[in-house]
């Protein structure tokens, strides 16, 4: 990854580099890149997959992610182009991430019944009992991998508590979704992980056949009972299915790994976190510092100037960078330290505008039962860092692959 700046046709001073947003990379690296474009003003030019902007200051971010009429998310000619990939993803359009408004409300509100503010009060005992089985297993365990045994397992047992499959069912449902961000595409095991999701999408959609005729009380069931103007088909059901499982299981995943990986350099914050009345302000810090969805994408509607750019209608994608824009030291104060204190605090880890998070008063939920739980229970866990297997890219989920750590007797 290189930086260098040229007035060329793009624009006066255009800052220019080449950023593969898929290619194999360290943390460090990135966030010397995502240091280098904010200082640079923000928004650079990368020669990657035909060429498209990159953005990474702050109020850019925020400018692109609150105009959705001129930085679209959907995708154009039937599917195959734009959306929120870098290039295009070959999948089906998302619902409702690649949606555009006005298609895109109905959608999101048929989520917020089970996702919304309000709906926490009725998941927070399951999400409690679900984090206390785990950290049961992890006592009796003692040596345990954070990743696997509680990282990828609270958020992939209570999405199939959402949904309506077995508990049991989460390891071999959520396995591919991970896995997905590791493996190199026309791979051999990249067709694995293919065989895996095809697995998966087959017992979606037999639960959904199983909902339609015998509803029950879960989100799978919800969809299907979805009314005129807004009945669902099973494709848009099972787009919605797969927003929440591809949508929670990662992104949680990462940041209860990142959490705990952070707090055992900070006796004080983790007995602070245990006491429990500062847990939110906590786990919000926590989150802006390690932004586990480090980045989206968007398309220019039409001709128009960001950040003193010109940047041109069509195809030319945006890669928005929304952990550069959480590190901004124009935005915050002392960005790379965790400081719950902090009195300007609206960061964009679950993005902003018509898109943001639907998930995210559910991932809040799930950090704070789950690091809390886990602080008080075994305050002098230790990771071994050396042994702990990062994402081989970090551009796109700031996440782990295994993080083997011991804890004492509890
Ligand atoms: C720490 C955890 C999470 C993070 C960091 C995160 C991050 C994000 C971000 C950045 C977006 C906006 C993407 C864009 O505008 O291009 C998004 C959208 C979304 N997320 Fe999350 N998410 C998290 C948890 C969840 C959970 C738990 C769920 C569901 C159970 C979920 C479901 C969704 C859905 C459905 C959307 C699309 C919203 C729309 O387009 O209207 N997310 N998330």
């Amino acid at each position: 990854m290189s930086a260098g700046s040229a007035g060329t046709a793009l624009g006066p001073r255009c800052p220019r580099l080449h950023f593969d947003h898929h290619a194999p990379n360290e943390r460090a690296a990135l966030e010397r890149l995502c240091a280098d474009l904010r200082r640079d003003g923000g928004i650079a030019w990368s020669d990657a997959y035909d060429g498209f902007w990159v953005v990474g200051g702050f109020d850019l971010v925020d400018e692109v992610l609150r105009n959705p009429a001129l930085f679209f998310s959907g995708r154009r000619d039937g599917g195959r182009s734009a959306g929120l990939g870098i290039p295009t993803f070959r999948t089906p359009a998302f619902i409702p991430g690649e949606v555009d408004p006005p298609d895109h409300r109905p959608y999101r509100d048929l989520l917020l019944p089970f996702l919304g503010k309000s709906a926490m009060a009725g998941l927070a005992p399951v999400v409690a009992e679900i984090v206390d089985g785990l950290l049961e297993d992890i006592a009796r365990k003692r040596a345990f991998d954070v990743v696997s045994d509680l990282g990828n397992a609270v958020p992939g047992i209570v999405t199939m508590h959402l949904l309506g499959l077995p508990y049991e069912a989460w390891g071999r449902i959520v396995r591919p979704v991970h896995d997905t961000h590791n493996v190199e595409p026309g791979s051999a095991a990249a067709a694995e992980v293919q065989r895996q999701m095809d697995a998966v999408l087959g017992e979606l959609t037999d639960l959904i056949a199983r909902r339609r005729r015998e509803p029950a009380d879960d989100l799978t069931s919800h969809l299907v009972r979805a009314s005129e103007p807004h009945a669902l088909d099973d494709h848009e059901v099972l787009s919605l299915q797969l927003a929440v499982l591809f949508g929670g299981v990662g992104t949680t995943a990462e940041a209860i790994a990142n959490s705990l990986l952070y707090l055992q350099h900070d006796a004080a914050l983790r007995a602070r976190l245990a006491e429990g009345p500062h847990a939110a302000d906590i786990v919000e810090e926590l989150l802006r510092y390690i932004t586990p969805a480090q980045s989206s994408a968007r398309t220019v509607a039409r001709d128009t100037e960001l950040g003193g750019q010109r940047l041109h209608g069509g195809q030319r994608i945006l890669l928005l960078l929304l952990g550069s824009a959480n590190r901004d030291a124009q935005r915050f104060d002392r960005p790379d330290a965790v400081l719950p204190d902090r009195e300007r605090r609206r960061h964009v880890v679950f993005g902003g505008g018509v898109h943001t998070c639907t998930g995210q008063w559910l991932a809040r939920l799930e950090l704070t039962t789950t690091l809390r739980a886990f602080v008080r229970r075994f305050p002098d866990y230790r990771i071994d860092e050396n042994a702990a297997v990062p994402f081989a890219v970090q551009s796109i989920h700031a996440g782990w692959l295994g993080m083997p750590a011991v804890v004492e007797a509890s």
